[in-house]
């Protein structure tokens, strides 16, 4: 149990985050199935990535770590990876999971993946359904869940329609579609994060994305070349902090060198529309796009997401709700079932962590409303993250402008993606 920190200060000075852990996972693979030799810097050291690397030299792939710096020696093409001694540990990390499901379809053994608890909970067969048009042999439990067997061999192209809004589903197609002989084409409901895409064009793939962006084309069997790529810092780390100088009084921050990958900044577009004061500087790059973020604290208006709204701000909808908790009025989250079946059920999970603070919750199968109060009437001061490394974090953060004292129970889980989270918090906390 942790006992949380109040901010009667706020929180001052500027922060570098940890690398993006969606663009850490695809460096590994994509550096793993490509000729010559990858170089990651600023790598995300989170436990989740490290289920990635793990799970990669497991299968033969030589990869090299000291800190954020990591290279990886490719092995040129899945069909040359070793199959693994025992099964492969995929953690709590959904990503490694349906990523790999499509990566190693391009192998010539059976590989085994296990999870711990939370993951072997998780739907699966939103991956493997859409694979198996594609002709990949996966199987499953009888629950649709891990652990899954993953039987490499031919896979061909195809038009996949996918009725998940998944960046995770759309990656694994396309990380399987490598090794067909016909182009593979991805037909999505609504635009996903689309790191994949650009780093298979970085790695020398022909990609194309329709002007609606819903309809993605990946040519056959491209050359993959090693490549340096330089992570960004994660905006769903940088997220926490963003969202804590807003709501914590006094508070100016500097968040340096974050993705701002269009796909993902949904939470810049809340906090615009909730009347937070966010600036935005662009860093010139190519490929990925960057910037710093300053913020400093405001009063909020309430805000309503619906369906469209959900995929760019799917992993910050937890703070999204702790906005909420704090703005004048009442505001919905709908459209948003996808947070039933994340690392928890996050709708449950909010809707009970938040009534501790003495904030009004409504639940619905898609979501929640949420009636803000400026000063919250705290009911029970020992909040859980339940396990999840996101809740955990925003329940931190909602700590730092409470008038009663918090404690945290389950903190370890913020690893997952973000280790060195609580002395970051703790330096922010101090610099003023
Ligand atoms: C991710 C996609 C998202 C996100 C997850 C990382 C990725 O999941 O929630 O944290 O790296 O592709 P879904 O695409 O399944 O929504």
């Amino acid at each position: 149990m942790r006992k949380l920190e109040q901010a009667p200060h706020g929180l001052h000075g500027e922060l570098a985050v940890p690398g993006d852990k969606s663009i850490s996972h695809r460096a590994l693979m994509l550096g793993a199935v490509a000729t010559g030799t990858t170089t990651i810097e600023h790598w995300l050291t989170g436990e989740d990535c490290q289920h990635t690397l793990q799970a990669l030299r497991d299968v033969g792939v030589p990869i090299e770590r000291k800190g954020t710096m990591v290279t990886v020696h490719g092995k040129g093409d899945a069909g040359n990876f070793v199959a693994p001694a025992t099964s492969l540990a995929m953690g709590n990390s959904g990503t490694t999971t349906r990523l790999l499901m499509g990566l190693l379809s391009g192998t010539s053994f059976t590989s085994k993946l296990v999870g711990d608890d939370s993951l072997e909970r998780r739907p699966m067969q939103r991956v493997t359904q859409p694979l198996a048009e594609l002709g990949v042999k996966i199987d499953l439990t009888a629950a649709g869940t891990l652990p899954a067997q993953v039987h490499g061999g031919p896979v061909h192209g195809g038009t996949v329609r996918l009725n998940v809004a998944s960046a995770q589903v759309k990656s694994a197609v396309f990380l399987a579609g490598l090794n067909a002989p016909t182009p593979t084409v991805v037909v999505e409901k609504l635009p996903t994060r689309d790191h994949t895409e650009i780093m298979l064009r970085q790695f020398g793939a022909d990609i194309t994305t329709s002007a609606d962006q819903r309809t993605i084309t990946l040519q056959p069997q491209p050359h993959l070349t090693g490549q340096t790529v330089v992570v960004p810092g994660d905006l769903s780390s940088a997220a926490f902090f963003l969202v804590a100088a807003t709501i914590v009084p006094q508070s100016g921050v500097k968040l340096t060198n974050v993705n701002l990958n269009p796909t993902r900044t949904g939470i810049l577009r809340v906090l615009d529309q909730m009347g937070a004061d966010v600036t935005i500087e662009p860093i010139p790059t190519t490929g990925e796009l960057w910037g710093n973020l300053v913020v400093h604290s405001s009063q909020l208006r309430p805000i309503h997401l619906t369906a469209p709204d959900i995929p760019a701000v799917i992993d910050e909808l937890p703070l999204v709700a702790l906005l909420a908790a704090t703005a004048d009025g009442t505001s919905t989250i709908r459209g948003a079932a996808e947070l039933r079946v994340k690392e928890t059920d996050r709708i449950a999970v909010l809707k009970t962590e938040l009534e501790k603070l003495g904030v009004a919750v409504t639940e619905y199968s898609d979501g929640l409303a949420i009636t803000g109060r400026p000063a919250w009437d705290v009911q029970n001061s020992e909040l859980d993250s339940h396990g999840d490394h996101r809740i955990g974090m925003m329940l931190a953060i909602a700590a730092l402008r409470s008038h009663t004292p918090l404690t945290l129970q389950n903190e370890e889980a913020v690893a997952v993606s973000y280790p060195q989270f609580f002395t970051d918090l703790e330096q922010l906390r101090e610099d003023h």
